[in-house]
């Protein structure tokens, strides 16, 4: 089953998730890793597996999956579909869910999508790569939340093996429907 990940991603976490993902699945079959703002110009029906990957920023996803999912609900709900999101909440194991991950609980419950798999991963801190502004207040946040607050540091909070398990999960999937890419 050919699969598409697509993945929106500011400072590379969400991307990099996505592409361990692919590489867990490189036995089972062929996956294209794409920028979701690049995904107009994929030929959706060249896929049988979806996976969408997203980070959140300020408490919010991406504008770009709310349009994606509004144009193209019906193709996500024909072939076996995926979503996980990417944030810093998760890096503790109680907040790691999609119903105890407040962002991603929200989201499930607004979206008209019904993914058949979801996720909840910890991102990233990466200090010295954002903006003075951004830094001051995920330092101001990690102070209060007890992570942190070194802005020399970047540490890599994600569970690969939790990623790992995502994909084993992901390749059970089974088709929906099998469409052939001419
Ligand atoms: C400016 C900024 C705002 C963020 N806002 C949140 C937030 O509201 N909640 C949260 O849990 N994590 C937040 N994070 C953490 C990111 O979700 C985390 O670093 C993740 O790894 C980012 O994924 P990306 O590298 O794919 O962009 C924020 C990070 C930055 C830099």
């Amino acid at each position: 089953m050919k699969t598409l990940i697509l993945y929106s991603s500011y400072d590379g976490q969400t991307q990099k998730i996505a592409r361990a993902i692919a590489a867990h699945l490189t036995d089972c079959c062929e996956c294209d890793v794409v920028d979701l703002r690049l995904a107009h110009d994929l030929n959706l029906q060249c896929y049988q597996r979806v996976v969408i990957g997203t980070a959140i920023r300020y408490g919010r996803f991406a504008a770009d999956i709310d349009h994606f999912i509004a144009q193209q609900l019906e193709w996500l709900h024909s072939i076996p579909s995926a979503f996980y999101s990417v944030n810093l909440t998760a890096r503790k194991p109680d907040k790691r869910t999609s119903s105890t991950n407040t962002y991603t609980r929200k989201f499930l419950a607004k979206t008209p999508w019904r993914p058949d798999l979801c996720a909840v991963f910890a991102g990233a801190l990466c200090y010295p790569r954002y903006r003075w502004f951004d830094r001051v207040i995920i330092q101001m946040i990690m102070s209060v939340t007890g992570g942190e607050t070194d802005r020399t540091k970047e540490v890599e909070y994600t569970d690969w093996q939790q990623v790992s398990t995502f994909a084993d999960d992901l390749a059970q999937l089974t088709a929906k429907q099998v469409t052939q890419c001419l």
